[in-house]
């Protein structure tokens, strides 16, 4: 099939390379020519593991081409996906004008019975408007609007638009279905589902899903607050209840909470589709509070633990809003940062990916490429980030670089025992912290 992409982001990247996969002939546009370019000479504009091979492959076989010129995407499309950014404004709702702006656009570029398909993860009634848009701008057009949001996590794109849990198709008419039945063919072969849905069920279900994941984290920060309070392991509990398969493992790790382009503004922008259609989603409020509340608890134990923190040096253990991503969007190690510098402290990080991103955006601070030498003369080390490097960190050469022997761990990523036998004050999350300085000398 032809497919139009629109916006060549993260998601719309990913999508194209994709779809160019299951062999569908694809042509990629975004506005930036330098970006356009650098696709063109087989680079990728980010850090994204399989996707330059899954781009340079396909580019090579010419099913996968890149312009900026808006006009290519539409031609002979038979399905032409928006893959914008959706930001938020300051009220913290969703800014549509770059998905207005491409309906717009694509409503005199269109041919006959183009099924349009939302990528971009919008609120419910986007589609009505986007329908309502192009009719006004191209009376007589026939085509068709769809919801068909992703789900892909960063750092695990490929794989997960290549092998999703589900396909999600939210359409008002059977063309729509059939055609995004066709176009996504060969995953259904393999099994896996695609749920078909009303227009506006699966623009909420994306974000109702996002709303979800983050729901589980911020119960987790929760019942860490109480753990400490009682004396118990968050980390335990969030084994035995992950051992309940109507539960599941995954996002039930305690610690600094969510961060990322996704999750924080999924979560304020479904709090406040509901706010604004008359329903006060609590829950949501609550998610948004904890998360908030969870970089405060890692912060006032750094200052528990350290006391005045003017003057003192402190280093953070990962600057990426999660591991295996370059992207400091929402990433809870520089709120910590701007924090502590704030409050007078000196601030060095250290990360395997994001150190350029985090100088770039929280001034004054200090970024090394070494992790030993990131705790050097430190009072207080934060893990921030739950990069796998840090597990196998050679803790007594940490403890012997540092000023005070203090890890706080942010992500709970360190052996408690190690750091104790290392003569570290640990302070995990949610989980009785050790006191290997105490010890030392025993
Ligand atoms: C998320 C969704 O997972 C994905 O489906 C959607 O399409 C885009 O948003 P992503 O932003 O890549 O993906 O990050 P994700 O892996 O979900 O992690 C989000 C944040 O939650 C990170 O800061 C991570 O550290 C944090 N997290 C995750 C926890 O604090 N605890 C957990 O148990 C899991």
């Amino acid at each position: 099939m032809n497919v139009g992409v629109i916006g060549v982001g993260h998601v719309g990247l990913v999508t194209a390379g994709a779809l160019a996969e299951l062999g569908h002939r694809v042509m990629a546009v975004d506005l930036n020519r330098d970006k356009i370019e650098l696709l063109r000479s087989g680079k990728i504009p980010f850090y994204e593991p399989d996707l330059d091979d899954l781009i340079a492959v396909q580019a090579r076989t010419d099913r996968l081409f890149f312009d900026s010129d808006p006009r290519k995407a539409a031609q002979d499309a038979e399905v032409l996906f928006i893959c914008v950014g959706r930001p938020t404004t300051a009220t913290g709702d969703a800014s549509l004008t770059a998905v207005e702006a491409v309906g717009r656009d694509v409503a005199h570029r269109a041919g006959a019975g183009v099924v349009i398909a939302e990528k971009s993860t919008v609120p419910p009634g986007t589609a009505d408007r986007l329908r309502l848009t192009i009719a006004r701008e191209e009376p007589g057009l026939a085509f068709t609007v769809v919801a068909n949001p992703e789900f892909l996590r960063e750092g695990n794109a490929v794989r997960d638009t290549l092998r999703p849990d589900r396909i999600v198709v939210g359409s008002d008419d059977a063309r729509g279905f059939e055609v995004m039945r066709r176009l996504y063919k060969p995953l259904v072969d393999l099994g896996i589902p695609l749920i078909e849905t009303d227009v506006r069920t699966a623009e909420l279900s994306k974000l109702a899903s996002n709303a979800f994941l983050a729901a589980k984290i911020s119960f987790a920060n929760s019942l860490a607050r109480l753990a400490e309070l009682t004396g118990a392991d968050v980390v335990k509990i969030a084994e035995v209840m992950g051992a309940d398969t109507r539960i599941g493992t995954s996002f039930l790790n305690a610690g600094l909470g969510f961060g990322g382009y996704c999750l924080p503004k999924d979560t304020q922008t479904l709090e406040r589709i509901a706010q604004r259609a008359g329903y006060d989603f609590q829950l949501l409020r609550s998610v948004i509070l904890v998360n908030e509340e969870a970089i405060t608890a890692v912060a006032s134990k750094v200052e528990e633990a350290i006391w005045n923190l003017e003057g003192k040096r402190i280093s953070l253990l990962g600057l990426a809003f999660k591991a295996g991503t370059e992207d400091v969007r929402g990433a809870p190690a520089l709120v910590l940062a701007r924090r502590f510098i704030e409050e007078g402290a000196s601030v060095i990080g250290h990360d395997p990916m994001a150190a350029a991103a985090s100088r770039s955006m929280v001034p004054h601070l200090e970024t090394s490429d070494d992790p030993y030498e990131a705790v050097t003369g430190a009072h207080c080390v934060v893990v921030c980030t739950d990069w796998p490097e840090y597990r196998r960190l050679d803790l007594d050469r940490l403890r012997e670089r540092m000023a005070y022997p203090i890890v706080v761990d942010g992500r709970n990523v360190l052996d408690p025992d190690r750091a104790e036998r290392a003569g570290l004050t640990y302070l995990p999350i949610g989980r009785p912290a050790r006191h290997g300085e105490a010890n030392q000398g025993d």
